[in-house]
């Protein structure tokens, strides 16, 4: 069975045009910008356009590397500006650096100011002279000076703070936190959305136990088989091929909550289809883009990977230990025990482990840094638990292991969580 129809008729096949549309549908290395692109993320999508709305309140966005943190900060951006009002709601966004400090984080939200200004419009007489003081070094050095400059703005104004975990400078942390608790108590006509990868908002913004009721703290959590399925069904959409029945489900189970993936595998699938020549995206077509998905994972992955796994000994069990632990049930924070390897370890390698004495050693190396490490471990001895270091390294090595038939896509079961 086929689900969308495909947009030109048989005879008509437009390569080119289906080429340019499938790589505008899929968009591996580029955050979502507009809500008809996002697949799923309505629960999380309403609770920070709720702060955005609600005085006093401001944001923490964080999760995982990949989890799709920018792409809701976006399209929370996108639909809370009121760009047909001269004086309503405007947002800007800025990306954080190593080395940004307390008054280049304000710099940047300056220069967006102007360049809103001339895109949409910002109220502009008072806002010029002040954003012109912005260019100085020393422009925006308190809390009390942002709000100045924000006040010296009619609009009501969202500032989405991106990539806020780069910043290593403890004092640039501190004062941010302190400007959420200054602009709640003096109730700044402005929201904070601060966003980055971190566990949880102390990650983020250490010590402020005081400003947690200031602000909305929202976990961006891998993504759920149906949100990642929509990913495809919506770029075939939009190209209009069709795919095979059941295609969606099996790219969003190998994505295992990572959208970078489905949006790569979308992506080369596609274009394999192109390439023969046909409408409809195959199974085939799928299992021919892995390679190429493979190679273009963002992130320094394949080194990762290849690390990992070094070995001179075909019969040490590196891949097929790394492929099980990707594969494993794990616990709500990842985690898992050497015991529940045996399973998927069985099914790779098609052998018996009555005993964990086989592969719990590789774990163990996984954990060193010439392995990378990959895993890190954790609690007492007898009841360790492990968990990957790096989550976007699960559905790479999940991939690594259909590519090298040590599985068949169709026995990985989704993200598992206990
Ligand atoms: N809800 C979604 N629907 C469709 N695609 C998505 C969604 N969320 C994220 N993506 C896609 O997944 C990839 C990663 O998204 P994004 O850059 O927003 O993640 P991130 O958490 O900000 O990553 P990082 O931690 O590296 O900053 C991008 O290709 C983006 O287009
Ligand atoms: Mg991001």
């Amino acid at each position: 069975m086929t689900t969308n129809p495909g947009s030109s008729p048989a005879g008509e096949f437009k390569a080119a045009d289906l080429y340019a549309k499938i790589q505008r549908a899929f968009t591996p290395h580029q955050p979502i910008s507009l809500p008809e692109l996002l697949a799923g993320r309505l629960g999380l999508i309403h609770r920070v356009t709720d702060a955005v709305n609600t005085e006093g309140l401001h944001v923490v966005l964080y999760g995982d590397r990949g989890t799709g943190k920018t792409s809701i900060a976006r399209v929370v951006a996108h639909l809370v500006q009121e760009p047909e009002k001269p004086s309503g709601r405007r947002c800007v966004l800025i990306s954080c650096t190593a080395d940004d400090s307390f008054t280049g984080i304000w710099r940047k939200v300056g220069q967006e100011v102007l360049l809103t200004q001339r895109q949409i419009g910002f109220l502009q007489q008072e806002t010029r002279a002040i954003t012109g003081r912005l260019d100085l070094d020393s422009a925006v050095v308190s809390p009390s000076d942002a709000r100045i400059f924000l006040e010296s703005i009619d609009n009501q104004t969202v500032i989405v703070i991106d990539e806020f975990d780069r910043v290593r400078d403890p004092g640039t942390r501190s004062l941010m936190a302190d400007t959420i608790k200054f602009f709640s108590d003096h109730g700044v006509r402005a929201t904070l959305i601060l966003v980055g990868v971190g566990k949880s908002l102390s990650d983020l913004l250490q010590e402020h136990l005081s400003i947690s009721r200031n602000i909305a703290q929202v976990p961006v959590d891998p993504m759920g088989m149906a949100e990642l399925a929509q990913i495809i069904q919506n770029g075939c959409k939009f190209t209009g091929l069709k795919y095979a029945e059941g295609l969606d489900t099996e790219i969003a189970k190998l994505s295992q909550g990572y959208p970078h993936y489905t949006h790569l595998l979308g992506l080369w699938a596609g274009r394999k289809a192109i390439e023969a020549r046909h409408l409809e995206i195959t199974f085939e077509d799928l299992e021919k883009a892995i390679p190429d998905v493979l190679r273009n994972a963002a992130g320094g992955l394949q080194e990762q990977y290849e690390r990992a796994v070094d070995s001179t000994n075909p019969n040490a069990l590196f891949k097929e230990v790394l492929l099980a632990c990707a594969l494993v049930r794990k616990d709500s924070l990842g985690r898992f025990g050497v015991g529940a390897l045996a399973e998927p370890l069985e099914l790779i390698t098609g052998k018996e482990y009555k005993t964990s004495a086989a592969y719990q050693a590789h774990l163990g190396r996984f954990c060193e840094t010439d392995r990378g490490p990959v895993l890190e471990r954790s609690g007492e001895i007898k009841s360790y638990r492990w968990r990957f270091l790096n989550p976007q390294l699960i559905p790479y090595v999940v991939l690594q292991g259909v590519s090298g038939k040590m599985i068949q896509a169709s026995r990985v079961g989704p993200r598992q969580r206990t």
